[in-house]
């Protein structure tokens, strides 16, 4: 097997991983500049019919700031700007790719809003995102999470093929591609996550029922977007019902006895840091009331949303080995596409 064969079977992980041992193992054979910017995943471009349902799917607007993780001929991120007014910036190692794309942006006429610069995206500043789009692998993808995760609450990510292993997306859909492959044609997937806002830990508030006022204490714990819980409401804790985050939108209820009967508690709000903002609905024998609402995080947990260290000690191992099913897709992508195109 060659050094660039190598180079792409290996995963940003286990390259970065790895990259004391095998540099001393490369530099021995004199092949250290042939693996230095090797990019981790092959350049097979995304159908562009799967192009525009994935930016449909993400609902881009002339709002968004779009960015393509490994942007190959510019072509999601140039859609984005041609067709839905958005502005963003494409990255990918390849050189040449790079300057395929800025040409592409030029001949759309969209020179003003996208740029594409040669730069690893794991090195990549995505501070600026409201979307993110990749066609990667899940090897890469996992890699990739932590850092998705850390971005603003409500940023949408895509991907085209490749999802998040246990982060359930938000949107699965599945489609006929005719174009891919070069057009043997196949099937896409296209996955939609909407980062979640942090919200494990114990938030407070109170609120005036009857004359009185009750004081109110949620516990949530957090998996990616799924939460659950319970409030403890004079003493006593029931489990929360339907708990819903959506990016910073949050919402959950519960019946719970207050001033001795039984009311049905509503709340909905925005999730801003430590506090939500939002409104809440009561119903019950004695009350019927509709309030403002906002409650304060007293104490803060983390999420549990850590890729485990096995499975991505295991997807390198697999790397190295060549046993894992990720990059044979891409790698048959890639051959499929290459057969085509000749
Ligand atoms: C499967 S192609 C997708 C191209 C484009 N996003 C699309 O969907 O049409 C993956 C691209 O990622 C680039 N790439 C791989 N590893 C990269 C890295 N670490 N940093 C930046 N680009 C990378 C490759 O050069 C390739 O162009």
């Amino acid at each position: 097997m060659d050094v660039q064969c190598i180079s792409q079977r290996l995963g940003a992980g286990a390259r970065r991983a790895g990259r004391g041992a095998l540099a001393f193992l490369l530099g021995t054979l004199g092949v250290v500049d042939a693996w230095a910017g090797e990019p981790s995943v092959p350049y097979v471009p995304t159908p562009q019919e799967v192009v525009e349902r994935m930016l449909q799917i993400a609902k881009v607007t002339t709002t968004d700031y779009v960015i393509d993780l490994g942007s190959g001929d510019g072509r999601i991120v140039i859609t984005a700007a041609k067709k839905h007014g958005a502005r963003g910036f494409g990255v990918d190692l390849n050189p040449e790719r790079i300057a395929e794309a800025n040409a592409n942006a030029a001949k759309a006429g969209v020179t003003d809003k996208v740029a594409f610069y040669q730069r690893d995206l794991f090195e990549t500043d995505l501070s600026e995102a409201t979307v993110i789009t990749m066609y990667l692998l899940p090897r890469v993808n996992l890699e990739l999470r932590p850092r998705l995760l850390d971005l603003k609450p409500g940023t949408r990510v895509v991907s085209h093929d490749f999802s998040m292993d246990e982060w359930k997306p938000d949107v699965h859909v599945q489609m006929d591609a005719r174009e891919k492959y070069g057009g043997s044609g196949g099937k896409s997937d296209v996955y939609l996550w909407v980062i979640p806002a942090k919200v494990a830990g114990a938030w407070r508030w109170q609120l005036p029922v009857s004359g009185k006022r009750q004081a109110y204490e949620v516990t949530l714990t957090q998996r990616f977007q799924m939460i659950s819980g319970g409030v403890n409401v004079g003493g006593r804790t029931v489990k929360l019902q339907n708990p819903r985050l959506r990016g910073g939108e949050i919402s959950f209820g519960f019946t719970a006895e207050v001033n001795g009967a039984p009311v049905k508690h509503e709340f909905t709000g925005k999730v801003e840091g430590e506090s939500i903002a939002g409104s809440a609905r009561l119903s019950g024998s004695r009350v019927q009331a509709r309030f403002e609402w906002s409650a304060r995080r007293a104490a803060r947990s983390a999420a549990n949303d850590a890729p485990p260290a096995s499975l991505l000690l295991l997807s390198t191992n697999e790397e190295f080995v060549g046993l894992g099913s990720d990059k044979f897709l891409m790698q048959n992508c890639l051959h499929k596409y290459e057969r085509k195109s000749q």
